[in-house]
């Protein structure tokens, strides 16, 4: 099956690729399951895997899902070279209130170290897209992307990517980067639209906008009565309300990609059909 491909940087890959994260954090499925869902991803055509440095369990070993997918990858028959892996620095896990949490460190030090880790734990001398996963508000956000723009003169990283980042940051960042911007990784779904306005700008900027949570994330309770309008157009479709979630998603312009969650192979391998969904003008002005 040929999936839906857009334009990320230098890269050609699918719309709608796999987020690992649930994968190997706290809820996360057995080693096997985990392993079977990045292969049934890949062998129905997804091309684009989204892992991060951070991706495991509060005080659990660091960096299991980079471990997951390298493996994944290692084991899969399929064509690896077509496979878009992204990952991320700057954050870590931690606890608070002995609670999982997720800690921020973007010192410069801290995300040439990391990055420097996420390759070899990826097994590749480059990194295909290298994010920097949140700002640090102790360290200047200019410190940070300067480290950024230095791995990839280094050769750490072929292409970077930033995340949960304003319009502002983004100017900044493409100032400092330049062309080896790429991409811009922010959340966005029917319980979150704040976004739209990132979106519009990596539109004008010629940079891709990657969507995180796009189905509002795995964790409940969420305001269930925001899917409402896309239950409805899913029905006159017959298909899952969540690909008609995605599908909206990627109307939003051709620069958009979307990384649904998944753990199991159900959930990734309905989501991957949402590229194939064509909204009309009516559906897309009801779901707003
Ligand atoms: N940059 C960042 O700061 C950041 C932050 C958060 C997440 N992310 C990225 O975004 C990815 C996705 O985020 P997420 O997992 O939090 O949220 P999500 O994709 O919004 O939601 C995942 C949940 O949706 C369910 N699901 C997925 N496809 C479905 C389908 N077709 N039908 C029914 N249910 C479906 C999954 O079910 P099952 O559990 O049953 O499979 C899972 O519970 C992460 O893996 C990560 O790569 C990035």
């Amino acid at each position: 099956m040929t999936l839906l491909s857009r334009t990320l940087g230098s890269y050609e890959t699918t719309a709608v690729g796999l987020g690992c994260m649930g994968l190997s954090i706290e809820g996360k499925p057995s080693r096997e399951l985990a392993v079977q869902t990045i292969h049934d991803a890949l062998d129905a055509g997804c091309r684009h895997l989204d892992t991060a440095w951070s991706y495991y369990e509060s005080g659990g070993p660091e960096q299991t899902n980079e471990n997951l997918v390298r493996e994944a990858l290692a084991s899969w028959k399929g064509p690896k070279t077509e496979v878009l892996v992204a990952t991320k620095v700057g954050h870590y896990r931690n606890f608070t209130d002995g609670k999982p949490t997720w800690g921020v460190d973007g010192r410069p030090e801290n995300l040439i170290k990391r990055a420097k880790e996420s390759a070899r734990a990826l097994g590749v001398d480059a990194i295909d897209l290298l994010y920097m996963h949140r700002p640090d508000p102790k360290v200047p956000y200019q410190e940070s992307i300067e480290a950024m723009a230095e791995l990839v003169k280094e050769g750490v990283a072929k292409e970077i990517g930033i995340s949960n980042v304003t319009v502002e940051q983004i100017d900044l960042a493409r100032g400092i980067i330049g062309a080896d911007l790429t991409a811009v990784q922010n959340q966005f779904s029917p319980i979150f639209l704040d976004s739209r306005d990132t979106i519009k700008h990596t539109q004008e900027t010629g940079l891709s906008f990657v969507v995180w949570s796009p189905l509002g994330g795995f964790r409940r309770p969420k305001d269930d009565t925001k899917f409402d309008s896309f239950r409805q157009v899913a029905q006159a479709h017959n298909v899952s309300y969540q690909e008609v979630v995605l599908a909206w998603e990627l109307a939003q312009g051709d620069h958009v990609f979307v990384l649904p969650g998944a753990h199991r192979p159900q959930t990734i391998l309905d989501s991957l059909q949402a590229g194939e969904l064509e909204l009309s003008a009516e559906e897309l002005a009801l779901l707003g």
